[in-house]
């Protein structure tokens, strides 16, 4: 493993950081998604927000606080040994209703004071831009990436934190699992649907502005600082044939390229053809500008980011899909190789291995796991401690797997920050008891808890790996 290799963890402001009507910041898509069961059909764009009972709880409000602990919080990640952290910006924070012609400065100071306190123990910030929250003003006024209109407040948002932040952060990651749109379009992009309004012409259309905007912050990004390394991200984790029938392997690769489909565009700067040919049978047209074609061209990432919790199967066996479905956002079908976390995602190290490598052949361009790590419920013992053995071994066997590509395969990796290094809500269920981190937050589903961080096993654990490059698992 490289010396410099960029052991971390990572977050998200949507799950995270709280402070929801503080500091001027405006209300965003997170602050809609309900707790219980609701939260799917808004997560699906499928039910209006505003038709939620007025005594919904909405987790992402307040979540872990961060807005307030962030200091103690980064003095633990700093004796863990972190060498960076991902962590993403409010953008409703920064600009509160995603249009005003100033950003505002108390938003931009947060995050400021924010990056100051990782540089003072030289954790190196790695910043996801948009990680699943729009300022809801937009998606009420333009039906959020629906409206090409997206981009410009997208690129003003950037243009402002580039600046801001020109000399002291170098990573940047545009937008957060981007291929998640497809499968919760209003957590991943703020779309709901109106009835009769075509949904695959809609995604598509929200994926085109998304990459239109992507590519147009990376441009001006190498212009404001052309050392500024700027990344695309993918909910990854590759699908297996169920079986060896063709149909299967068939199948399997035409799933994977609904996910490769966004990083196709944003590493190779072009539609690539099987998409186009899907557009013709789907009869998607979509809106775009001839110069869209050039600005994706020219300016595709550095590097590739992605997620990886799981493997999937696909099948075209009837019987098959409906006996064996597994509980994952993305529908797969359950691998009888496998065993299961609490949730039904599928728990396969040699598939962080095979993702790696099926990445780095595709686009050859550097890698970054930014998410992998086990979602588990913990047990606080009588003292107050938490025995995690399970994601102990859950991530020492995918950092095996991952040396194995970075040694034995050649892929040229730049870190890894597991997801959830502290402890904070779940994006797919609300929950707090999904729970990912080396540091334990007392605070339950209901919201109840006095917040107080502390050290799991797995704390002391991950600090020897990170203190020994990874030799000591
Ligand atoms: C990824 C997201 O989908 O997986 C995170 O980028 C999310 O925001 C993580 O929290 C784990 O998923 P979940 O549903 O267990 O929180």
């Amino acid at each position: 493993m490289r010396e410099d290799f960029l052991w971390g963890g990572a977050t998200a402001a949507n799950q995270c950081e709280g402070g929801f009507d503080q500091g001027g910041r405006g209300l965003g898509t997170v602050d809609v998604i309900p707790w219980g069961e609701n939260r799917f059909p808004v997560m699906l764009g499928d039910m209006d927000y505003k038709d939620l009972n007025e005594d919904s709880y909405f987790p992402g409000r307040d979540a872990i606080d961060m807005f307030h602990t962030y200091k103690e919080d980064i003095a633990l990640f700093a004796e863990m040994g972190f060498k960076c952290y991902r962590f993403s910006f409010s953008w409703s924070r920064i600009f509160p209703t995603g249009e005003e012609e100033k950003p505002n400065e108390e938003g931009l100071k947060f995050y400021e004071d924010f990056i100051d306190e990782l540089l003072k123990y030289n954790i190196e910030p790695v910043i996801t831009i948009c990680h699943f929250d729009v300022p809801l003003a937009l998606v009420e006024k333009y039906g959020s990436w629906k409206s090409r209109k997206l981009i410009d407040c997208y690129v003003a948002y950037c243009d402002a934190i580039f600046r801001r932040f020109k000399d002291k952060v170098k990573y940047w990651i545009t937008f957060n699992e981007i291929n998640i749109l497809l499968h919760l379009p209003f957590m991943g992009a703020g779309i709901q649907f109106k009835e009769g309004e075509n949904k695959t012409q809609v995604k598509y259309q929200a994926a085109h502005n998304e990459l239109v905007a992507s590519a147009k912050a990376t441009k001006l990004a190498h212009e404001i600082n052309p050392d500024f390394k700027v990344g695309c991200m993918l909910a990854a984790g590759n699908f297996y044939p169920y079986s060896c029938n063709p149909e299967d392997v068939f199948e399997a690769m035409n799933r994977d390229r609904d996910n490769y489909f966004f990083i196709d565009v944003q590493a190779r700067g072009e539609y690539p053809a099987y998409a186009k040919k899907m557009f013709e049978r789907e009869g998607i047209v979509l809106e775009t500008e001839e110069e869209d074609f050039i600005v994706l061209k020219e300016n595709t990432v550095d590097y590739i980011t992605f997620s990886y919790y799981a493997s999937r199967c696909a099948s075209t066996d009837q019987e098959i899909i409906q006996k064996s479905t597994a509980g994952n956002v993305m529908a797969s079908i359950k691998n009888p190789y496998l065993k299961a976390s609490e949730w039904g995602w599928q728990i396969d190290p040699l598939g962080i291995r095979i993702t790696l490598n099926s990445l780095f052949d595709r686009y050859q361009k550097p890698l970054f796991i930014v998410e992998n790590g086990l979602g588990a419920i913990d047990k606080e013992e009588a003292d107050g401690s938490v025995i995690d053995d399970y994601r102990i071994e859950y991530l020492k066997e995918h950092i095996k797997a991952m040396i194995d590509a970075v040694d034995e395969d050649g892929v040229d990796l730049l870190g890894y920050t597991p997801w959830g290094c502290i402890d904070l809500v779940s994006a797919s269920t609300g929950e707090m008891s999904k729970r990912y981190g080396f540091i334990y937050v007392d605070k339950d589903d209901a919201g109840k808890g006095t917040l107080k961080r502390s050290r799991k096993k797995s704390f002391d654990w991950y600090k020897n790996v990170i203190a020994t490059n990874g030799k000591a698992l």
